[in-house]
């Protein structure tokens, strides 16, 4: 039995940090796990501009300890007004490593989102020419579409037209949650790539609604039937290199989370590494948690894989009820890896 695992320092592709206190408060916990994460640019504002990115990524770094090695990478919330200069500009001055759609009112702070993919064909297109990756929230907002089809019908009514029409375009279709989505990425050429967070390995949709409603497991794509979170630990534990890390950490404060109208969101950033390990150990992959964790998103990047090492040991890790006021991921259970 391993009882110690090296690997390459992980880097997670993609992570809301918030701003102002919020980002105080989680930041860290980010930057104490990962050398570099995609930072999802959903703020109130949306970051939609290169000078709010740039001004976004500073505020970050104010937030951490001035001796951090970690380096947020920026993304382009797209809107229906994108302008593909804007969006090249960003790419090519390095502020932005890639741009997020989200379809409009789909999730948190996503009603400046986008409309239509006809909406920003021009962006798509210039995005599609310099190879700067489009990130996806794969799911139709579609009012008579019962929310658990929501990323499988986005599939076929969005995604494969759009990949059809362009296929030069390269994209990470985030946070899957179906087996639909694991056999179009499986599919796919190349350029398609997927994150799986830790709480879409760990739980289907019971853990939100049996006995009792669970505010804390709501996320979104929301969790889906066991059969679908088979096929998420199998792809992310097998041989494909189009799988990576990506928490989707999404923290809220408790009392929006305990509410008549609770946020989506989990925030899993303080034990994701831990998370992710006890998925590899307990399908008896964790030969493959390097691939996963460290190697196969700085390929789909075109980054080179960080060269710092960290070790995870066997042994108790309690998650505590509360990380700084905000109810994690695992609250109060014990999970197998430590971080040395
Ligand atoms: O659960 C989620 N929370 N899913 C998202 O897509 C957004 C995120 C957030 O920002 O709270
Ligand atoms: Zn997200």
């Amino acid at each position: 039995m391993t009882d110690t695992i090296t690997l390459r320092r992980p880097d997670d592709w993609h992570v809301h940090l918030r701003d102002g206190d919020m980002l105080g408060r989680v930041a860290g916990a980010t930057a104490l796990q990962f050398a570099r994460t995609i930072v999802m640019p959903n703020l109130a504002p949306p970051v939609t501009s290169v000078s709010a990115a740039r001004a976004y990524r500073d505020r970050i770094m104010a937030a951490l300890p001035r001796d951090t090695r970690f380096t947020p990478l920026m993304t382009a919330y797209l809107t229906d007004d994108s302008d593909p200069q804007e969006i090249a500009r960003g790419a090519a001055e390095g502020v932005f490593t890639a741009a997020k759609l989200y379809p409009a009112n789909a999730t948190t702070n996503s009603a400046h989102g986008v409309t239509s993919i006809a909406a920003i064909r021009n962006v798509l297109e210039a995005m599609e020419a310099i190879g700067l990756p489009l990130l996806v929230h794969g799911e139709v907002t579609d009012a008579d579409i019962d929310i658990f089809d929501r990323e499988a019908v986005f599939i076929d009514r969005v995604l494969a037209p759009l990949l059809r029409d362009m296929p030069g375009l390269r994209i990470v279709f985030e946070h899957v949650t179906t087996a639909d989505a694991v056999a179009f990425v499986e599919s796919a050429d190349a350029d398609v790539a997927a994150t799986i967070t830790p709480h879409h390995l760990h739980i289907n949709r019971n853990a939100m609604l049996v006995g009792g409603i669970r505010p804390h497991a709501y996320c979104l794509p929301v969790a889906k039937r066991e059969a679908h979170r088979q096929a998420l630990r199998k792809a992310a534990t097998g041989t494909s290199d189009r799988f990576f890390l990506g928490t989707d950490s999404a923290p809220h404060e408790r009392a929006a989370k305990e509410s008549a109208c609770g946020c989506a969101g989990i925030f899993n950033a303080p034990f994701a590494i831990e998370s992710y390990a006890q998925v590899f150990d307990d399908e008896g992959a964790l030969d493959r948690l390097e691939a996963f964790a460290s190697l196969n998103g700085p390929a789909f990047y075109r980054l080179p894989p960080n060269e710092e090492r960290i070790t995870l040991k066997r042994g108790e890790t309690i998650v505590p009820d509360l990380v700084d006021g905000i109810v994690p991921f695992h609250a109060g259970e014990t999970l197998g890896w430590s971080l040395a």
